[in-house]
């Protein structure tokens, strides 16, 4: 019996050192079924790839380009084969690769045919199925992301920002792309004199900034902007204080500021790691500063773009659109150090692609960068990218306050730990008001939540579903990893390594231990879907299918009733295989997968 299982159309090329894995199997659900049903008595699988005769070089397409000239496929089929078993992929389950012209259609098809039992055992190997080799080295993705403010505080935009990024930045990496991972801190702007304004008015000492920097510097920026709100004259000092910040004429100012800037990160670092969450750098807004903006403005004005109106305003022109960007007091805006850091990250980290995760509201700021910064190097055409998202509404503590990122957490730690108890039958468990399991198991619930979704969509938060152990939730994903790890740890003695996969064991039952097979080959799949689309809700929700075909799995292939040795070492090898995969797309989400909860 001859069998296709899956189809790589053109649109998808890049995908092609992965489809030399199995795991790439890209297939309907009910293609999938059927597959699981049918499995047993097939003798070849085909693998099929649609190869049009012309083929654009681009990105997508190198690597397929490496391989074979696309113009006539039909004749190189040998070194196509060649190609094929020189990779550096685990294709000990390909046995042939035939092609097929496909007349009239301007078009090939190039068959790989896939040996089942390798197959089978190249999903069930002790080896991780992350792919040896990348095809992307050589592209350099940063991604900048989180990007709060100080004296504002982290917002749940933020933490969208944060937790989106992470994962976009994790997605590129584990697909071998050099990836380079940015927080562009926002603490330049007229707000900034306020704030200055605001611990000298409080006279607040630096050890109480130093303790809780957030919420202290927001809390003197919130109260200077009343009183400069009531007195014109504060107002006009906080103007003073922050273009003398600006133009560095305060060394005791400029010193303040470094300092505060200091404590904020150290606070930000220590919310990052309960998120999972890291950067390769910390970059500010002030570090362009009026000398790199003066660049740029020289460089604006010598393509045209630039306008000086009556009042001293810079505008910039550019498709039709003015954007400020230098206010009539002579101090920059926004879209002026963005431009700059732009151009400076370009000469610096010579990327092919920038990835900004900031939220819907800032579309016209970003449309603005693009066009202004493409017209002054058009080699940044293409590579410049803003991931937008909406909103989430109801993230709040239960006393209604949520201004700052730590309440967040700190909320979903408690109510997990209230829950634990709610739901114990021995209150004696000491792991139950365990600090730890708590934070990750409430960290892991509300990220799970917000990358469930759409990123898009506006979204409406509750901590009853985030919180839910039976729906698709972070802690659903925990659960399962805990059980599978129960389970491989109580079965310890038996030598995994040793013991060489035979789906066959495996068939015997209906579909189940066959659909955590298909669940396990569609990982790189969808994590190659996820990374496209920018779209962590597709690697989310791969999860809490894998979770499901493992769960029932379970139930049905018990291991310590089973008699028969092989078929109890065969599942526990097929459950060992799911924890894997498991545990690898939970950290690509940013969990810390739990043994034990
Ligand atoms: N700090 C800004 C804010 O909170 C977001 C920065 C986004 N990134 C950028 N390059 N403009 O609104």
């Amino acid at each position: 019996v001859v069998q296709c299982v899956g189809t790589i159309s053109a649109r998808n090329f890049a995908t092609l050192p992965m489809a030399l894995s199995p795991c790439a199997i890209n297939m309907s659900s009910g293609i999938r079924r059927a597959i699981c049903e049918q499995l047993p008595q097939l003798k070849n699988i085909y693998y099929a790839l649609e190869v049009p005769s012309k083929v654009q070089n681009s990105t997508a397409t190198r690597p397929l380009l490496q391989w074979i000239l696309p113009a006539d496929v039909a004749q190189h089929e040998n070194e196509l084969l060649d190609s094929v078993k020189r990779q550096q992929f685990d294709t000990s389950f390909i046995e042939d690769v035939r092609v097929v012209p496909r007349n009239g259609r301007n078009a090939a098809k190039v068959e790989f045919q896939i040996q089942p039992d390798a197959f089978a055992a190249h999903l069930l190997q002790a080896d991780s199925v992350v792919p040896k080799a990348s095809a992307f080295q050589e592209e350099h993705v940063v991604v900048e992301y989180s990007s709060p403010n100080i004296a504002k505080p982290f917002h749940v935009g933020h933490l969208r920002s944060t937790i989106i990024g992470n994962v976009l930045a994790n997605l590129h990496q584990h697909l071998g792309y050099r990836t380079t991972r940015l927080n562009y801190l926002g603490d330049w702007g007229t707000q900034f004199g306020l704030l200055a304004l605001g611990v000298q008015l409080g006279s607040i000492s630096d050890d109480r900034i130093r303790e809780a920097p957030i919420e202290t510097l927001y809390n003197a920026y919130v109260m200077a902007n009343k009183a400069a709100a009531e007195d014109p004259q504060l107002a006009q000092r906080a103007r003073e204080l922050f273009t003398s910040l600006e133009a560095n004429t305060d060394p005791t100012l400029s010193c303040e500021w470094q300092k505060y800037r200091q404590y904020t990160i150290d606070e930000l670092t220590g919310m990052y790691d309960r998120l999972g969450v890291h950067f390769d750098s910390y970059e500010w807004e002030s570090q362009y500063s009026q000398r790199d903006i003066g660049d740029v403005l020289t460089q604006l004005r010598s393509a045209g773009l630039l306008q000086r109106e009556h009042d001293g305003r810079e505008i910039v022109v550019v498709d039709e659109r003015r954007v400020p960007v230098i206010k009539s007091d002579g101090s920059t805006l926004y879209l002026a150090r963005d431009i700059a850091a732009l151009l400076e990250r370009q000469r610096r980290l010579q990327f092919t692609r920038m990835l900004y995760v900031v939220d819907n509201g800032q579309a016209d700021h970003f449309n603005a960068l693009f066009s202004t910064a493409t017209a002054l190097d058009a080699s940044l055409k293409d590579k410049l990218q803003h991931v937008k998202f909406g909103r989430i509404r109801g993230m709040s503590t239960r006393q209604g306050k949520a201004v700052f990122l730590r309440d967040v957490l700190n909320e979903a730690r408690d109510v997990m730990r209230e829950k634990r108890f709610a739901s114990a039958t021995t209150k004696a468990n000491s792991t139950l008001n365990d600090e730890h399991v708590c934070d990750i198991l409430g960290v892991s619930a509300v990220l799970v939540n917000v990358l469930k979704q759409r990123r898009q969509r506006d979204h409406e938060f509750s901590w009853q579903q985030a919180l839910q152990v039976n729906g698709d939730t972070g802690i659903k994903l925990q659960y399962t990893h805990c059980r599978l790890h129960n389970l491989l740890e109580r079965f310890g003695d038996i030598e995994l390594a040793e013991i060489k996969p035979s789906w066959q064991h495996l068939t015997e039952e209906p579909s189940d231990a066959l659909a955590v097979l298909y669940e396990l080959a569609r990982f790189d799949q969808c994590v190659w879907q996820a990374k496209e689309q920018l779209e962590a809700h597709v690697l989310v929700n791969y999860l809490f299918g894998l979770c499901n075909a493992t769960s029932r799995a379970l139930k049905r292939l018990p291991v310590k009733q089973e008699k028969c040795p092989d078929k109890q070492s065969q599942r526990l090898l097929l459950f060992r295989a799911a924890k894997r995969t498991l545990q690898q797309g939970m950290r690509l989400l940013g969990l810390k997968p739990l043994n034990q909860m």
